[in-house]
């Protein structure tokens, strides 16, 4: 869908997100109801107690289980109900076209309430309904968190590949704020901001979920003060066991990319998403992105020479890394923090330089980050009422400027472990 003309009959798809005809016809179509009666049969069956007391004895299996008997019931599972449809809701204007979905600005017919709806790219789709979306939505869901970007619903439109995730609308994104502001954040307002971030990564951790895209455009901002972390479209629950194959590289766009992806690790884990929050970190600070690389060759020699190549001590595990050998090690040299940010006082210096950390294991976490000294010396964090509000592009309240930042990693590579946000 093009940023075209605005008017309801101007465009066919325009016109029919309108038509309250189809949006009834929608929801028939999802009815699920046969799936719900056999569900809630199991599990009245698995619930039902025992006819007489007896020793304990093996689960007698039914002839047609539809999950092991050991497994205990499922009682506390959202209630399973259609979707509604996109026709609920008025589109306002396109906000942005991303590499994984076009994001509306919308309003809620019955509450008048302003919304941002993604249409997620299913158009095509040979292999069904895409689990990058799925764990897109799960991830959302799973995430609930003042500065994670609230998920209302998903709906969908006239045919199976029109399925939009609704959110809350948020006026900016950080990626164009930064663009647009004359004049760089405040040491205070970083703070805040940093703080914000690290303890929605926190958040994300904690319920075993990895962002991995963490970038200035992902993040919204309102004019309120406040972040949220949006985008979970390359979102993976972690912690269970790495199929074969390992995790995939093709994560994080490549000026966010931690170094143990970038040398191939088949296994990565919390500490990706931290050397992105360093990134950012250094972007707020430099009012531009930190490693504006081509490749991931120059990328490389670009953390090699704001960090000083890694040594044993720094990484002990690089050289067992897959890439490591292709590369020839720079010889030693001290890492150029100071020089680069010179204005930073040496905690400031110190934080960056916990999460800009080779080693995964040595990196920062973020709930140690949360806790560094640079967020309690002087100046302390400004409160975000008082923040300054800017014009919302996104609003349609000033043009958007176009930036060319690199995008996300294509997703066709992680069609894999459908299961994965299986219970
Ligand atoms: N809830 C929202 N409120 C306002 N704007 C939003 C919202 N969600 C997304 N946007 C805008 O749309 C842009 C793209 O959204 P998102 O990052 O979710 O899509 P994407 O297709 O995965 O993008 P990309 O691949 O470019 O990162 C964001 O950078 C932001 O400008
Ligand atoms: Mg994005």
């Amino acid at each position: 869908m093009s940023a075209g003309p605005s008017t309801p009959s101007a465009s066919r798809k325009r016109s029919r997100w309108q038509s309250d005809e189809e949006d009834n016809n929608e929801g028939q179509q999802l009815t699920i109801n046969p799936v719900k009666r056999r569900i809630k049969k199991l599990n009245k069956d698995l619930a039902s107690p025992p006819s007489a007391p007896s020793l304990p004895k093996t689960p007698t299996i039914s002839r047609n289980p539809l999950h092991s008997v050991y497994v205990p019931p499922r009682t506390r599972h959202p209630p399973i109900i259609p979707s509604r449809s996109v026709y609920c809701y008025e589109r306002l204007n396109q906000i942005e076209e991303g590499s994984y979905g076009v994001v509306f600005r919308a309003k809620e017919k019955s509450t008048g309430d302003i919304v941002a709806l993604k249409k997620l790219k299913l158009d095509e789709e040979k292999n069904g309904f895409p689990i990058t979306a799925l764990r897109e939505i799960n991830a959302l869901m799973t995430c609930r968190h003042e500065n994670v970007v609230g998920i209302r619903e998903v709906v969908v439109g006239d045919t199976l590949t029109q399925v939009f995730v609704v959110m809350d609308f948020i006026e900016h994104d950080l990626k164009s704020l930064l663009t647009l502001m004359p004049s760089p954040f405040l040491q205070s307002e970083i703070k805040t901001l940093m703080l914000q971030l690290l303890s929605a990564v926190k958040h994300c951790h904690a319920n075993w979920i990895l962002h991995r895209d963490l970038k200035t455009s992902n993040l919204l901002m309102n004019n309120r003060g406040t972040i949220m972390v949006a985008d979970f479209g390359l979102a993976r629950r972690y912690g269970d066991p790495v199929g074969i194959g390992g995790m995939t590289q093709l994560v994080v766009t490549l000026w966010y990319r931690a170094p143990e992806i970038l040398l191939g690790a088949e296994e990565y884990s919390t500490a990706v998403d931290l050397w992105s929050v360093g990134c950012i970190f250094a972007e707020l600070l430099l009012k531009e992105p930190l490693f504006q690389a081509k490749n991931e060759l120059e990328l490389i020699s670009m953390i090699f020479k704001l960090l000083g190549p890694p040594t044993n001590t720094s990484w002990p595990s690089y050289s067992s890394l897959p890439l490591s050998k292709t590369i020839t090690l720079p010889s030693p040299q001290p890492h150029q923090f100071r020089q680069k940010f010179q204005y930073m006082t040496t905690a400031g210096i110190d934080l960056l330089m916990s999460l800009l950390t080779y080693d995964p294991e040595q990196r920062i976490s973020a709930e140690e980050a949360l806790e560094h000294p640079y967020f309690t010396e002087s100046p302390l964090p400004k409160h975000p009422d008082l923040f300054g509000s800017f014009p919302s592009a996104a609003a349609g309240e000033k043009k958007r400027k176009v930036f060319d930042s690199p995008s996300a990693p294509a997703r066709a590579a992680d069609y894999k472990l459908l299961t994965e946000f299986d219970p």
